[in-house]
């Protein structure tokens, strides 16, 4: 049975009158979990309320993945597949925060100058470029050895060449399929090169690990409000174009976010 976990936005001074809270999000399939609470947030002062209810999920499941399961550190490298998408495109920016090397991949020029305009140290444009050959000539260009950290939304193909980039010691955080092929990930080469997988569903923390969650969603709110990470909504669109919204992350069109936005919401600022 569907449960709704419900976040709430609203100005921080005005935290506790239901009647200024702003519906924000969503719905997540978890078929025999009990409804979770509803959790409130302050959020900074004059912060985009669609802007907001863009980050829990996306930048969510990236902090709990590159922070709480991996522990990215500055020496390190992370590899984001999928890097200009929403998860992506949160992997890349919480990857600067914790000082790391960041290499995205993602087709198309303006993906590819999105991703530089939020601080990728590298960007494969994998509409005209080999990912192996392109991040290793990046790895020898700054005599680093390999990838420490493998953030994958996308799966197949990818993760096969990804592999070959992969460090001894390294972690993969295993975070969606979107080219639609769930990857293999051999034990034998994880036994050999000492790899940990991860299995990071966000949407489960709710009901096994919400202070997790929690402390997840705070520290990130004061990482936004310091400026340190930036929402971007490519596409809006009202209930009624949800179609719309669902072509244009089927046809890869989204950079960062797409969102739905009720009519008493108003459109993104941004
Ligand atoms: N584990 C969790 O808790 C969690 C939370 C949120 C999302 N997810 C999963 O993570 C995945 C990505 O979510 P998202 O919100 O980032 O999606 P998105 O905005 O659509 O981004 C996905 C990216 O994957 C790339 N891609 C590669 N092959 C693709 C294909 N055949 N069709 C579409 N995109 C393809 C696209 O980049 P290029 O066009 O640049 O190649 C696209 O930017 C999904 O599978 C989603 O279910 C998991």
């Amino acid at each position: 049975m569907p449960i709704t976990f419900r976040f709430w936005a609203s100005t921080k001074r005005s935290l506790p009158s239901l009647s200024f809270l702003a519906p924000i999000m969503l719905a997540l399939l978890t078929p025999s979990a009990p409804p979770s609470p509803i959790s409130r947030f302050g959020l900074p002062k004059g912060c985009d309320l669609v802007a907001a209810a863009a980050l829990p999920v996306a930048f969510g499941t990236s902090h709990v993945a590159l922070v709480h399961r991996a522990s990215l550190s500055s020496s390190q490298v992370l590899l984001v597949l999928g890097a200009a998408g929403g998860v992506g495109f949160s992997a890349v920016q919480i990857g600067k925060v914790c000082g790391a090397v960041v290499i995205a991949a993602a087709r198309g020029a303006e993906k590819v100058q999105f991703l530089k305009s939020l601080g990728a140290d590298h960007v494969v444009d994998l509409t005209s470029q080999n990912l192996t050959a392109s991040v290793k000539g990046f790895l020898k260009s700054r005599k680093l050895k390999g990838v420490d950290v493998l953030y994958d939304p996308v799966g197949g193909k990818l993760t096969k060449e990804s592999m070959k980039l992969l460090n001894w010691g390294a972690q993969i955080l295993v975070i969606g399929f979107a080219s639609g092929e769930i990857p293999v990930i051999p034990a034998n080469i994880t036994l050999v090169k000492n790899w940990t997988v991860h299995g990071l569903y966000w949407g489960s923390y709710s009901i096994h690990r919400p202070a997790v969650l929690e402390d997840s969603i705070q520290e990130l709110l004061s990482w936004m409000e310091k400026g340190l990470i930036t929402i971007h909504i490519s596409h809006t669109y009202s209930i009624s174009e949800a179609n719309l919204a669902f072509s244009a992350l089927r046809d890869r069109k989204a950079i960062g976010k797409v969102m739905i936005v009720f009519d008493d919401m108003g459109r993104s600022k941004l």
